[in-house]
């Protein structure tokens, strides 16, 4: 007994440095941004996983389970037609697949709290990160 727990502890010793250096999605407090700038809050809320090309290769990709979806293609894979709405309420209400996972934060709440709770600001947000997301795409 006393044999294994002593292995256990060095093995555990070996195992705490590599577990150290997994990397692992640190969740920080929203920075503020300019409402009016879908470049600016790409860079600070969306680039961390899906990268500042939207190709889905930020730096915290590699601690999801799920790689995060390719934004720059989604017009090429809904037939050359941006899809808009569905963009929207992923963002907004994680309703689409793998939002509101642990992986994909719903941005509604999110966005709402460096809004001063204006409904008003949220959507001028949304729509203007909407509006960068769709001037990356793939033609
Ligand atoms: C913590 C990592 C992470 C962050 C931060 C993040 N995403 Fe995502 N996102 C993902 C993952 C993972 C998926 C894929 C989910 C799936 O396919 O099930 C995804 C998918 C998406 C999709 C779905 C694409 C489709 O096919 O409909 C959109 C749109 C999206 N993200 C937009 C954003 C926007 C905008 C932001 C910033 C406000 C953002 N994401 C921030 C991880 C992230």
């Amino acid at each position: 007994m006393r044999i294994a727990g002593l292995f256990a502890l060095i093995l555990g010793s070996f195992l705490l440095p590599a577990q150290e250096t997994t990397p692992k999605v640190k969740v920080v407090g929203a920075k503020p941004t300019s409402p009016a700038s879908g470049k600016e809050m790409f860079h600070a809320y969306c680039a961390s996983c899906h990268g500042l090309d939207g190709k889905g290769n930020g730096p915290a990709a590699s601690a999801l389970k799920k790689q995060p979806a390719d934004l720059t293609l989604l017009a090429q894979q809904s037939g050359g037609k941006f899809p808009a709405m569905r963009v929207m309420n992923s963002i907004k209400d994680g309703t689409q697949a793998g939002h509101g996972s642990k992986d994909m934060p719903v941005w509604g709440p999110i966005l709402s709290t460096v809004s001063s709770d204006s409904p008003a600001v949220v959507t001028q947000r949304i729509g203007n990160l909407i509006g960068f997301i769709e001037s990356m795409q793939v033609k």
